[in-house]
Formats: C-alpha cells, structure tokens, sequence
C-alpha cells in the first residue's frame, strides 16, 4: 500500500429535502487492520443507490440510519489486501458492504467471493447483484408474469428497471417502460426490446399508458411512486399485481405527500399491491444470479453501467441519480483493478 490514507465520504448533517454536497465530507483516515476473522479489502468498483436516500434520514426504517459523522453505506467489489479469515487470500475478488470508503473490513457474514467467470466484475454488484435480482425475483414472484399480459415498469432504462423490462419480454408479455428522456425510452424500444415507452417529462402518462398499453395492465413493478404511479393505476385490468420496489420520486420528502385517492382503483380491479425488499429472497441469490447470467450470455439480457470515474466523485453523482443524471446502473470506478 503506498500511503497509509484511506478517503471516506462521511454524513456531516442530514439533508433538507434534495442533498447537497455540502450535506456529505470527504475525509481521510489511517487504513484500517484487520483483526482476526477479518479481511482488508480495497475498494475497486463502488456501487451508488437510491436506497442511500432513505439512510440520511432519521427514523424507523428497514435499515438503521447513517450517524452523523458515520461512513455512507453501500455495495463494493475490491480486492482483499490482507486476510486474517479462512478461506479468503490476497488477491481474492470479493463482493460486499464496505461502504463508501476506498479501504473496508469485511468478516465471514458479509464478504462474498464474487464469481469471476460469470462476467466483469463490476457486474457482480449490477446486472448480477443487488439490482439484477431485485429485478428477477421483484418481477417473477410478485408481478407473477404470463405470457401475453402487459408489464409497465417505470425508471425503466435504471438498473432494476431496464432488467425488469428483458425480463417480462422474455416471459412473452407486452413491455412498457417510462424514463426521463428520450434518449433513454429510445434505448429501452431500439436496444433493449420493450414494446413501447414514455417520457413521463413531455407526455401526459396517462394518455401514454392508454395508447401503449390497448388491453389495460396486468403487471405494474413501481420504481418511483407519486404521479407516475398515479397515472398507471387506473389502467389496471382485473386482478392486475403491482409490485412496489421503489418511490424514488418521493425518497426527498420527510412525509408522504398527499396525492388522488387512487384505491378505487386497486378495489375496482379486485388487484393485488404487494411491497417488496430483494431479502426476502436472499436464500434464492444464486438461483437468480445464474438464470440471469444465462440470460447476459446468451444476449438476451443487455445491461448499461453509468461509470463515474474517481472515489472524489460520489457525491455528485448520488445527487444526480436522485435527479436522473444516470443513464444505467450507477458505478463508482475507485481503482483500477
Ligand atoms: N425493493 C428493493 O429491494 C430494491 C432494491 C433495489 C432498488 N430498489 C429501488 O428501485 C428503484 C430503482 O433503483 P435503481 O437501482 O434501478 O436506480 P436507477 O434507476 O439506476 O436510478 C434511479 C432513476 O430513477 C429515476 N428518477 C429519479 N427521480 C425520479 C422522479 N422524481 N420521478 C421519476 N423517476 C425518477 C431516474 O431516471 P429517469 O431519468 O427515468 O427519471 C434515475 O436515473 C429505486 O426506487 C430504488 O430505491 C428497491
């Protein structure tokens, strides 16, 4: 190791509303040791998530807050440096939560050797990791798909969203997505294969979801909540499944901002409003990481990294995700492998 630095973006105060950079610091620390049952671990691809939003605020969630002065949480890929744990070695290539941090310590619970045969490593924390099984498991097992039902996904060109849509057309359905842009809902139709898609930023959603979708929704997997979701449930057919995997449009606000009362509905349609955290199937992780990375081998899976180059970076691209900056899943290059 050259110098005994290790840069971490730490929480200085909680955000009010969208945050700023001035809300995050850029720090530097001693390298950590590790103990005995640990590993060292460098930070090479460095995965950035909307999820992240939720961790500034405090207050009951699924997850425990970030502390004030605490290192942000999040996903990596690194190498292990040194290894005082059984069963990993210098030179490994592991997947885990080292957080936003170019040096981590990870023990046996939470350090993960990544295949490297399945693809590029940074895919073990993007089409192959956490997005790519929300994906899987979000869509198969609480959308519940058949073939010939119409599945709207909305952030459609992002990691879990554009994976969604791949998904539902390879289990034979009408695909439509909406995106921030055009270039985005072009990439879903022309590259990704999605039937129709919508830009929620210059087409009135509802009117859209009529045009793109002849025969009603059988299937909504919500990414972003508020209006565009709004505008999607009146389209439900009978016994349509919507699938809530996120609200990014809403992770700024402190409490839920009043909107249609959209549960007629749900009632009328007799539908079925299931959230959803990717967890509840940690058990099944392998069997969607191979099926997945069947599907990227055999090119029926497409998938777009967003790379930003430069751990010094982080913060602003996290803001811009939560602006929809990104064009893909979000990645950090920290280091060169
Ligand atoms: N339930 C789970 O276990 C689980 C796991 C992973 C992710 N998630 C959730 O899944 C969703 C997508 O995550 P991801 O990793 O795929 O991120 P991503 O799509 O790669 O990035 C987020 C995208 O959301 C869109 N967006 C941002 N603000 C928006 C707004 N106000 N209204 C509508 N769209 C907006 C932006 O694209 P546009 O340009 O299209 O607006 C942005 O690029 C997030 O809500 C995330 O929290 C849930």
């Amino acid at each position: 190791m050259p110098e005994n630095v290790n840069r971490q973006w730490i929480l200085k105060t909680r955000p009010d509303g969208m945050p700023k950079e001035s809300d995050l610091d850029l720090i530097e620390s001693p390298i950590p040791e590790p103990k005995h049952g640990e590993i060292l671990v460098k930070n090479l691809w460095m995965s950035i998530d909307p999820y992240m939003r939720g961790r500034l605020r405090d207050g009951p969630s699924y997850a425990p807050p970030v502390a004030i002065g605490g290192v942000l949480q999040g996903e990596s890929v690194g190498r292990v440096m040194e290894s005082r744990l059984d069963g990993f070695k210098a030179g490994d290539i592991v997947r885990g939560h080292i957080g936003w941090q170019e040096y981590g310590i990870l023990g046996i619970t939470g350090a993960h050797v990544v295949d490297t045969s399945l693809g590029p490593i940074s895919t073990s924390i993007g089409v192959l990791g956490m997005p790519g099984l929300t994906a899987y498991f979000g869509l198969l097992e609480v959308n519940r798909p058949q073939a010939g039902d119409t599945i709207v996904v909305s952030a459609a060109s992002g990691a879990v969203g554009a994976i969604v849509g791949q998904l539902a057309k390879i289990m034979g359905c009408r695909t439509v997505g909406i995106a921030g842009s055009d270039e985005k809902v072009s990439y879903i139709v022309d590259e990704l294969g999605f039937d129709a898609g919508i830009n929620y930023k210059t087409e009135d959603v509802s009117v859209a979801i009529a045009e793109s979708c002849p025969n009603g929704v059988d299937g909504y997997f919500d990414n972003v909540g508020g209006e565009i979701t709004e505008a999607v449930m009146p389209h439900f057919n009978l016994y349509a499944r919507m699938a809530i995997c996120g609200r990014i449009s809403e992770y700024n606000d402190d409490l839920p901002s009043m909107g249609p009362r959209v549960l007629r509905y749900v009632h009328a349609a007799q539908a079925t409003v299931e959230g959803f955290l990717v967890f509840r199937w940690a058990d099944r992780y392998e069997e969607g990481r191979s099926r997945l990375a069947q599907w990227v081998r055999d090119g029926q899976i497409k998938y777009k990294e967003d790379v930003v180059e430069g751990f010094e970076n982080s913060a602003k691209a996290f803001i811009g995700q939560l602006g929809g900056a990104n064009f893909g899943k979000l990645l950090i290059k920290v280091s060169d492998e």
